[in-house]
Order: structure tokens, then C-alpha cells, then sequence
């Protein structure tokens, strides 16, 4: 689980990211009146209220805001204090029992980097088919790949690390997928989506080596696991991974490091419930 103060302090690349896809993607969406959305994975909030939230039809009924962690949930309840059509809920966005009154209740259906921490695509996929009305659509935001996926594969191989690392591979889904996009056309064709198509974005992020630690323990899911005892070691055995990546470049300032630019890819997808 993540730490949400730590998240709502260091997640530059996730609002970027969440900017670009609003100001490039949400004019393609058939919005229509009196809109029931859904927001999955909402984490603390600042994507869904400051960024996602102004650019949607402002006469919308109701938004559900949905994480699997209740920590992240109380946080992002801060946020939307000023919204009376506001509900915040708990929910595993691949569970077996998806609550019948959320069925074939929301126009539209929205996700920033939330699907790359599910390893049940499947299902995860099979329930925003079953939440959307008909005609509804999905809009996702998902991490392809991203060195943070490979450096968890390579400290779960360390015996130190390996019992805190051993479900690496209950995230990335994409990650060593040789065509994403292929893969989850494939499975949105297979769950009864129309209309669908998912792009493939290339970006990068630059941050300092300060900030590239804080903004990745932000996002490890696993780093909790570590004492604080340990901390130190596990910083130093995951940046030694980092320096090694083959989409990493360092630079260098007075012999010192000092910028690191991590090169990965996101999904763009989009599909509609027939
Ligand atoms: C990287 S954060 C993204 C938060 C926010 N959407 C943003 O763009 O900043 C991912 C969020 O997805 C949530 N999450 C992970 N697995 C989930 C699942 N199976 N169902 C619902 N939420 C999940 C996490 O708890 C976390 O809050």
C-alpha cells in the first residue's frame, strides 16, 4: 500500500501525465447530461478534484470515487468537502463481488495510474464493462512500462529482499509485454467493449536523485515491508538497480550525480459498453 502523504507530496509525473491526457483525450468522450462518473483508483485525490473534476460537464448527478486502500480514501475525503454529489468508497477494482447498486450505473468511467497495480486484468476489465451503463465509456490511464517494475524483479532476486519482493509480479502487468496495446484490445474485445482503441504514449520524467527517491517510494507498493532499520541499505540496493537500467541517463554536476531522466511508456485507452 502506498503512503498518501508521501504520494499527495511527490507525484509530479502523475499530474503531468493526468493534465495531458484531460487537455488531449477528454474532448473525445460523448459527455452527456446529468452524468453519473466513476473514478477508480483515486488515490489522494489532487488528480481526480484539481485536474480531472473542472474539465468534466459541471451539471454531472454523481461521482463515485473508488481505491482499494482506505488510508488513501481519507485523505482524497479532504478534497471534497465542497461537493455534496461526492461519494468516496472503498473497493477492490478486481473483486469477485462487485456491489450490485454500482452495476450499469455510470456514464462514464475514469482511471489515472491505478490498472498497472491490478494483476487481475481480467476481471478488473470484465467489472468497469459491468459498471458502465449502456453506451457508457471508459477512459484509462495505465503505466506500460516503467523501470520502477524491473528494479522489484531484480531486489526480489537479493535474499535480503526477496520475502518483502516476492509479488513483484502482482504488478506491471505490461511491463515485459512485447505489444501492450494488442493486449488489451484483445481483452476489451474479449469482455464485449466496442468502439475501443488504446495508445501508446512515450514520455520521460527528469527529477534530481533526492526527489527521484521520494517520488519512487511514493509509488512502491512494497516499501512499507521495510523497517527503518533497513532503510538506508534498501535505498542504496534499489538506486544501484537504477543506475543500471537501460532507459536511465545520469547526469553529472562537480563529479556529483545530479538529474536522473527515466524513459517509459503509457496507455491511453478508451472503449464503450455497447
Ligand atoms: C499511483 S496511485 C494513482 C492515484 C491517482 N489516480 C493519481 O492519478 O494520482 C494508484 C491508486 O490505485 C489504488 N489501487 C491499487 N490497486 C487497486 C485496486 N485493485 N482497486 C482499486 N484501487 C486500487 C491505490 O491504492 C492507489 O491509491
Amino acid at each position: 500500500m502506498i503512503d498518501p502523504v508521501l504520494y499527495a507530496n511527490h507525484n509530479s509525473l502523475q499530474t503531468r501525465d493526468a493534465r495531458y491526457v484531460v487537455d488531449h483525450y477528454f474532448h473525445r468522450l460523448k459527455w452527456r447530461s446529468r452524468e453519473n462518473i466513476l473514478d477508480v483508483g483515486t488515490g489522494d485525490g489532487q488528480v481526480l478534484f484539481e485536474i480531472a473534476l473542472p474539465r468534466v460537464p459541471s451539471d454531472f448527478q454523481k461521482l463515485v470515487a473508488v481505491d482499494i486502500d482506505e488510508d488513501m480514501l481519507s485523505h482524497a475525503r479532504s478534497r471534497c468537502k465542497n461537493y455534496s454529489n461526492v461519494e468516496l468508497l472503498q473497493l477492490d477494482i478486481a473483486t469477485k463481488n462487485l456491489p450490485g447498486r454500482l452495476r450499469a450505473n455510470f456514464d462514464h468511467v475514469l482511471s489515472f495510474y491505478c490498472l498497472q497495480l491490478v494483476k487481475e486484468q481480467r476481471k478488473a476489465f470484465e467489472n468497469l464493462f459491468e459498471l458502465l451503463k449502456p453506451g457508457g465509456e471508459i477512459l484509462l490511464t495505465v503505466i506500460s512500462n516503467h523501470l520502477v517494475f524491473d528494479v522489484y524483479e531484480k531486489l526480489s532476486t537479493l535474499k535480503r529482499w526477496q520475502p518483502f519482493m516476492a509479488n513483484f509480479g502482482d504488478v506491471g502487468p505490461y511491463n515485459r509485454s512485447v505489444d501492450a496495446v494488442q493486449e488489451v484490445e484483445g481483452t476489451l474485445q474479449d469482455v464485449g467493449f466496442v468502439e475501443y482503441k488504446c495508445e501508446l504514449i512515450n514520455a520521460h520524467h527528469i527529477n534530481d536523485f533526492d526527489e527521484f527517491w521520494l517520488w519512487a517510494s511514493a509509488v512502491n507498493p512494497f516499501i512499507k515491508k521495510i523497517s527503518k532499520e533497513e532503510m538506508g541499505q534498501y535505498k542504496e540496493d534499489y538506486m544501484n538497480e537504477v543506475r543500471k537500467h537501460r532507459r536511465v541517463t545520469i547526469k553529472m554536476k562537480n563529479g556529483k550525480e545530479d538529474t536522473i531522466r527515466v524513459d517509459y511508456q503509457f496507455l491511453v485507452v478508451f472503449a464503450t459498453k455497447p
